[in-house]
Order: C-alpha cells, then sequence, then structure tokens
C-alpha cells in the first residue's frame, strides 16, 4: 500500500497554492454530472474544488478522501456555502459504499498518488464495482512534460508559488525540488511549505513527499480494460478532442463491462 495523506501546511495551503482552474476542468467535471443526472462520486475530493460547484448545481455528489484534514476543510466550505453533500474518509483502493454511482470522477490527477501499480488496479477494480450498469467513470491524468523535458532540473530545489495570506501580512512559499525515473514513469516530489510573517522570519514550515505515476494512452487503456472497462475514450485537455501531441491533461473516460 502507498498511500499519500494530506495533512498539515499541505492541506492548509492546498486552496491558495492548487485552487485555481487553469484548464477549466471544473467546467468539464460540472458538464459531466449534469449529463450523469444523478448519483455522483468524486474520489480523491480534497477540499472540494471541483465537488463543490458539482453541489452547487443540486446534483446528489459524495466526496471521498483518505485524509480527514482535507475532508474537514470541505465540511467548512460546504457549510460556508449552505450546501450538503455526504464526505467519507476512505482510500481509494478499498473503500466499501452501500450505493452504486451513475458518475465516479477522480479529478486533479489524484489517481497518479497510487505509485503502486497494484494499488493502481485494486483502485480501478473498486471503481468498476461501485458503478452502476450504465454508469460512466472519468478521471484526470497529467503528464509532467515540462520536467521530463527539462532534465538539468532533476534534484534542483526552486520556488513554485510565492502567494500573499488574505487578511495578513505573511506570505506562503512553496519550493519543490523533482526527481524522475523516466523508465518507472516515476515523479518523486519534494514539497518546501513555508510560512514567512512580515520580518520575514520563517513561522513554520515543512517538509513533504509525494510519488506520482504518469501514463500513456494505451498503458491506462488497457489497465482500464483488465479493471472491467469498456469503451475506453481519451480526450486531451478538457476538450472534446481525442488525446493528440501538444495536450498536456488526458481526461480519461470508461463504462463498466456489462455481465
Ligand atoms: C491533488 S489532490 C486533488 C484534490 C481535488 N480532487 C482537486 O482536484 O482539487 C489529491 C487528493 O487525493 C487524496 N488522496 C490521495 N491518495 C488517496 C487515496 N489513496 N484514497 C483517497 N484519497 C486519496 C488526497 O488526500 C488529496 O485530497
Amino acid at each position: 500500500m502507498s498511500a499519500k495523506k494530506y495533512t498539515g501546511l499541505e492541506a492548509e495551503l492546498y486552496d491558495l497554492f492548487r485552487g485555481s482552474d487553469d484548464f477549466d476542468e471544473i467546467g468539464y467535471y460540472v458538464d459531466l454530472a449534469l449529463n450523469a443526472g444523478g448519483n455522483c462520486l468524486d474520489v480523491g475530493c480534497g477540499t472540494g474544488r471541483v465537488l463543490i460547484p458539482i453541489a452547487q448545481q443540486g446534483i446528489k455528489i459524495t466526496g471521498l478522501d483518505n485524509s480527514n484534514v482535507m475532508i474537514e476543510e470541505c465540511r467548512k466550505r460546504l457549510s460556508s456555502e449552505g450546501i450538503s453533500a455526504s464526505l467519507i474518509e476512505e482510500d481509494m483502493t478499498n473503500f466499501n459504499c452501500e450505493n452504486n454511482f451513475d458518475l465516479i470522477i477522480v479529478p486533479g490527477g489524484s489517481f497518479q498518488l497510487l505509485d503502486d501499480r497494484n494499488d493502481a488496479l485494486a483502485a480501478l477494480k473498486n471503481f468498476q464495482k461501485h458503478l452502476q450498469p450504465e454508469g460512466l467513470f472519468v478521471m484526470s491524468l497529467f503528464t509532467p512534460f515540462y520536467e521530463i523535458s527539462h532534465e538539468f532540473l532533476d534534484g534542483v530545489w526552486r520556488l513554485e508559488k510565492d502567494e500573499k495570506i488574505e487578511g495578513s501580512e505573511n506570505r506562503a512559499l512553496c519550493h519543490s525540488c523533482v526527481d524522475l525515473d523516466r523508465c518507472e514513469n516515476l515523479m518523486e516530489v519534494r514539497h518546501r511549505f513555508e510560512l514567512i510573517n512580515n520580518n520575514g522570519i520563517t513561522e513554520s514550515s515543512e517538509i513533504k513527499f509525494s510519488r506520482l505515476r504518469w501514463y500513456g494512452k494505451y498503458e491506462i487503456k488497457l489497465l482500464l480494460e483488465r479493471a472491467g472497462f469498456q469503451q475506453v475514450r481519451i480526450s486531451g485537455d478538457f476538450e472534446n478532442d481525442d488525446m493528440r501531441d501538444g495536450h498536456a491533461v488526458m481526461s480519461v473516460s470508461a463504462v463498466p463491462v456489462s455481465l
């Protein structure tokens, strides 16, 4: 088992650093949920970046995440918006829900945090098991093209984010250092999160590790088929075009094999 847990500053600063929507991923998933028109599961829902806009449309949605800190932040945001959604703290590889879903989504590359191949297959089988016979599975996968092509960055720390914290004079910084295994398709990232006060003094600092696996489109298609999916479709950059050279993000959809 290779579970990654978001805690501490990584969870606290998630929305500040990762809350943006550069590819209109949120709109893409909101449209899918509106079309599916039923019971939706957001796997690795985090603080609700995608879940909340879906819930705002009046769609029944459950969020699943293995981090109680992310779930609690999502719960707070839901309550401040005056909307409701069920939230469950479980691991995507082995959760067990009573209900089956019309739509299961895994936005934001959360699936890639399963760096162990057996865990990735177990998770896909679990998603398949939790879908209605006519249900749809969709996830986002990112390829680290920038890191792959800039070999000199391997092992070098760089400043990735420097943001002012709203309502205070403090700043939040994120430095990152990436190591790639281009044979195993694995990216190991060390993030150093820092809170700096208005005198330039570091008030708190944490180092967190993540390992992400990236996929080629034929590999993920085979893996989905092995997990009991069919009609695998791979689009690029949340447009409805097939994935092709130049696209940075894959959105992968599939339906369960009918019995
Ligand atoms: C990159 S964040 C994406 C969050 C959200 N989907 C978004 O798009 O902003 C990854 C999320 O996946 C969760 N996660 C990581 N491994 C998990 C696992 N094995 N089972 C369930 N959730 C997991 C993390 O806690 C985190 O909230």
